[in-house]
């Protein structure tokens, strides 16, 4: 599939999530297959503009992520188009834009799914980058803001004809959150009607339904949750999409990439080869840089924080899963955590540390 001159081996994605699809996550992933797209976690335009470290540092990924999509989130046309071009210097494949988050501290900023509200105002927005960008412009949008005001059909056809050469629905409008179910009918519709690819997103948390919502129409499948809950869940709908037994994932297994996350993100900026990062070339660290020095106690903190936010979501469905969560979260050490999960999931040796 293309988007744009972008070509994606894949119809299957992992889709962005705040806090959660950091560039650690995003390789493992990555690294099990059947991943045709990563997202990064959103990106606000008004801290690249002004070169904030923190925000920078969201937008960063490595080679082995590719093709990376940076997503970014804000309201003003011409900081949105400034943005896109800090993403296309740093070399991302493709740069999105947020209109479907209903966090009241975005959406009253005039971006993330208020935009859905101003129509034209958000077409005016992917003119102004697409204008400004040679990289494709696509957009994530939910199904609209409220039940009276479902305009995704609409809108999708205006960022089209502003320029979008992709868009993603998430199912779902800003007043549900993330209660009720996806209406991947309206997704469907929308794909049907337009020519660029559609993307759906909602609700896929087995393999099965990956492929089940491929076949319902859409270009392509963005899954969120069910990737935190089973990171191989994307192999798995590649493989039955193929014609082939889909992967067992063992205890074990699930045990390894836990061991493996802890260990590139312990590894985040320590030992990193010259160019192994993409980020933005005029950067200089500072000290409240969100990734804590690799030296420092907090760094083993920040990545004890990390696990523990994955594992609210990757011990969902698993027996003893809540003993688990509630022993990952008064974990103290990184030893610790490391005997904790390889115990628990029976993992024999040491962990793999990879690049
Ligand atoms: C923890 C979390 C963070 C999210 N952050 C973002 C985000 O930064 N940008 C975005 O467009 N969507 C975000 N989403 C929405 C997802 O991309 C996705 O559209 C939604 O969760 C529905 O898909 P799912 O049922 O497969 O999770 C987030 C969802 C979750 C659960």
């Amino acid at each position: 599939m293309l988007i744009g001159d972008v070509h994606l081996q894949s119809p299957f994605a992992v889709a962005p999530m705040a806090g959660m699809t950091d560039t650690a996550f995003r390789r493992l992933v990555k690294r099990h297959g059947g991943c045709g797209l990563v997202v990064t976690e959103m990106v606000s335009s008004e801290g690249l503009v002004r070169g904030i470290d923190r925000t920078l540092e969201f937008a960063e990924f490595t080679e082995e992520e590719r093709p990376v999509s940076i997503q970014i989130f804000g309201g003003d046309p011409v900081k949105m188009a400034a943005a896109a071009q800090i993403v296309e210097g740093m070399g991302a494949d493709i740069v999105d834009v947020n209109m479907g988050c209903p966090v009241p501290k975005i959406a009253k900023h005039n971006a993330g799914c208020s935009l859905m509200r101003e129509p034209e105002h958000a077409a005016s927005v992917i003119a102004a980058m697409t204008r400004a960008v040679k990289i494709p412009v696509t957009v994530k949008m939910r199904a609209g803001w409220n039940d009276t005001e479902k305009n995704a059909p609409t809108l999708a056809k205006m960022v089209e004809d502003a320029g979008a050469a992709a868009i993603a629905i998430h199912g779902r409008t800003a007043a549900q959150s993330y209660s009720g179910t996806a209406d991947w009918d309206l997704v469907a519709g929308i794909a049907d009607r337009l020519a660029i690819p559609v993307f759906g997103s909602g609700d896929c948390i087995d393999a099965e339904q990956v492929v089940a919502r491929l076949q319902s129409g859409v270009e392509g499948v963005l899954v969120g949750r069910g990737v935190l809950r089973n990171p191989w869940i994307l192999a798995q709908a590649a493989d039955l999409a193929a014609g082939r037994t889909p992967r067992e994932v063992t205890l074990a297994d699930r045990g390894r990439f836990l061991l493996d996350y802890v260990g590139l993100l312990l590894n985040e900026r320590v030992r990193e080869p010259e160019g192994f990062r993409h980020s933005f070339e005029s950067r200089i660290p500072s000290p409240e840089s969100r990734v804590p020095s690799p030296e420092s106690r907090s760094h083993d903190r920040w990545v004890i924080n990390k696990i523990r936010a994955l594992g609210s979501w990757y011990t969902k469905g698993l027996d003893n899963g809540s003993h688990l969560r509630t022993a990952i979260n008064s974990t103290e050490s990184i030893d610790a955590l490391r005997e904790l999960l390889g115990k628990f999931f029976g993992v024999v040796g040491e962990p793999v540390l990879m690049e």
